[in-house]
């Protein structure tokens, strides 16, 4: 069995959900704002977020992008396996993902999103790991940095097992 070792609780997750929520409301307050999370890795931090989100409009939806297989590996080729069906030409969107790895699945969603000729286009992101950066993309929240390693729980999966877990772990195979 592989060993799970605690890197966030319960608790730590739902501080910076908080807070988060707390800047978004402020940056949003006269938007018309669609927030799109990025399935599946972000559907747990998604619906943590929206419900502390204090804003007049507020829409959602969810895209699936997908660039791993079923193993640690990223395969490099993001691409959209189910797109967004809200119309957001004219609206503010901010982008909810779970990990910033290396970065390519945010580069490559940005620029799918962009033609879509959003009103403006931010980016949030539970965690940043710099370990794997390939490509550098301006992720306008950030909630934790974790250096190093893999990553579950929190919606995370590995080889779509732990999403359930209510911490994050460090999976060490
Ligand atoms: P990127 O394109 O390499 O930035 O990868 C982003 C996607 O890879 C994220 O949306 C995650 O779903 C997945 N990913 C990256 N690192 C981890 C990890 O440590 N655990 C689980 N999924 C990860
Ligand atoms: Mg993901």
């Amino acid at each position: 069995m592989p060993d799970l070792i605690p890197v966030l609780d319960k608790k730590a997750i739902a501080r910076k959900v908080t807070e988060l929520a707390r800047k978004i409301s402020l940056d949003y307050k006269d938007a018309e704002l669609v927030m799109i999370g990025v399935l599946k890795g972000a559907f747990v931090f998604m619906a943590d977020l929206i419900r502390e989100i204090d804003v007049p409009s507020l829409q959602i939806d969810f895209v699936c992008v997908e660039s791993y297989g079923c193993d640690s590996q990223t395969s490099g080729c993001p691409r959209v396996k189910k797109d967004i069906s809200t119309d957001i030409r004219g609206k503010d969107i901010l982008i909810v993902e779970d990990i910033y790895d290396s970065g390519l699945t945010l580069d490559y969603l940005r620029n799918h999103l962009e033609s879509y000729r959003p009103r403006t286009i931010k980016i949030c992101a539970l965690i940043d790991k710099p370990e794997r950066r390939q490509v550098d993309v301006k992720v306008d929240y950030v909630g934790h940095k974790v250096e190093k390693g893999f990553l579950v729980g929190y919606g995370l999966d590995y080889a779509e097992d732990y999403r359930q877990l209510p911490g994050i772990y460090h999976l060490v195979l």
